[in-house]
């Protein structure tokens, strides 16, 4: 009698966990640099809720927001490893993968506005673009939106000389040394995740991001003054490891598609608005003297930065920022 009921509840667990291993989900490791609380963390989390709906629970988004997994530097090797299989980094990244061509976002005034940006990245510019990142193992999905950056540091910066031998802390771009060094300061390529310490030690005197990241790292309260200069372009490439999304089933790559293409209208939707409230939080706190450039700073500000583009030519390519250009206009 013993052994008959021991083999049946042997045969009853087996049917369980086989029952159960057929549901086991496809884990997706998205991991990404900035708080939860910003365009990119919200269309993290977007895409997760749509696609774990759209696959019925096969596929599962697990988030690390906030450096929490990997940091700036290794989150595109992490991912060429398969460590994870999802990341957003923003554009001023890929330089050192070796796709300098994405750098031209960073380029400073190169977009007028938001919609000229979207004619570019809902553009054939965009699609060949993510095509350059295939020869890397990465697949571009999707261009998700965050805006354009201010400058901060702790004392005023109204006109190019204010920014004579500051110490600015950039992402991993030569265009944004570029930038730096044409307004006389001193480029610090520097982990977003270690910025809020750098600024608060000195170790580096200012900075620059769109308004959602100053905020919700908190870079605000160790920076005194803020000139809402907007005079470049910070937003994010989705991407893939190619051997994962390529090995998936392709009724779920759809699904997954289908998710991240209502994911991006909805981060790329909530972008400027998350920017207009950070900024109006920063100016609330009073601890920091928000300014606005006159007509007269424009013009300086755009004769010392404009050169950059013809200086970064032969990096990110002529045609390149002449497509842009046009598409632009
Ligand atoms: C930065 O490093 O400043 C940004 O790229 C962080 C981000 O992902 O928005």
């Amino acid at each position: 009698m013993k052994l008959k009921s021991l083999l049946f509840a042997l045969s009853a667990a087996a049917l369980i966990t086989g029952s159960a291993f057929a549901q086991t989900p496809i884990v997706i490791k998205f991991s990404h640099v900035v708080a939860s609380d910003t365009p990119k963390g919200h269309g993290a989390e977007r895409f997760k809720e749509l696609a774990e709906k759209a696959t019925k629970g096969r596929v599962k988004i697990d988030l690390y927001p906030n450096s929490q997994l990997y940091k700036d530097k290794e989150e595109i090797e992490a991912l060429q490893l398969g460590a994870v299989q999802m990341l957003a980094p923003s554009m001023a990244k890929f330089g050192p993968l070796g796709v300098k061509e994405f750098e031209v976002f960073d380029l400073p005034y190169i977009f007028p506005n938001r919609q000229s940006l979207y004619k570019v990245t809902e553009g054939q510019v965009g699609k060949d673009l993510l095509k350059k990142l295939e020869p890397k193992g990465i697949i571009g999905l999707a261009f998700w939106d965050n805006g354009f950056k201010v400058m901060s540091a702790n004392k005023p910066l109204h006109v190019p000389a204010d920014f004579k031998g500051l110490k600015m802390r950039i992402q991993s771009s030569k265009v944004l040394d570029a930038q730096m060094r044409a307004l006389g300061a001193n480029p610090q390529v520097m982990a977003f995740s270690e910025v809020y310490q750098a600024l608060q030690t000195g170790v580096v005197d200012g900075t620059e991001n769109p308004p959602s990241n100053v905020y919700t790292q908190k870079m605000n309260e160790v920076q005194s003054h803020i000139t809402m200069s907007n005079h470049g372009y910070l937003g994010y490439a989705v991407i893939v490891n190619k051997k994962f999304w390529e090995g998936l089933p392709a009724d779920i790559r759809t699904a997954l598609e289908g998710a991240m293409k209502e994911a991006t209208k909805y981060a790329n939707d909530i972008a400027q608005k998350e920017n207009d409230n950070a900024m109006e939080a920063i100016k609330k706190t009073g601890k920091t003297k928000v300014y606005e450039l006159t007509a007269a700073e424009q013009a300086e500000w755009h004769k010392a930065l404009l050169p950059v583009q013809k200086e970064m030519e032969g990096r990110i390519g002529k045609d390149l920022i002449d497509s842009i250009n046009k598409a632009v206009k």
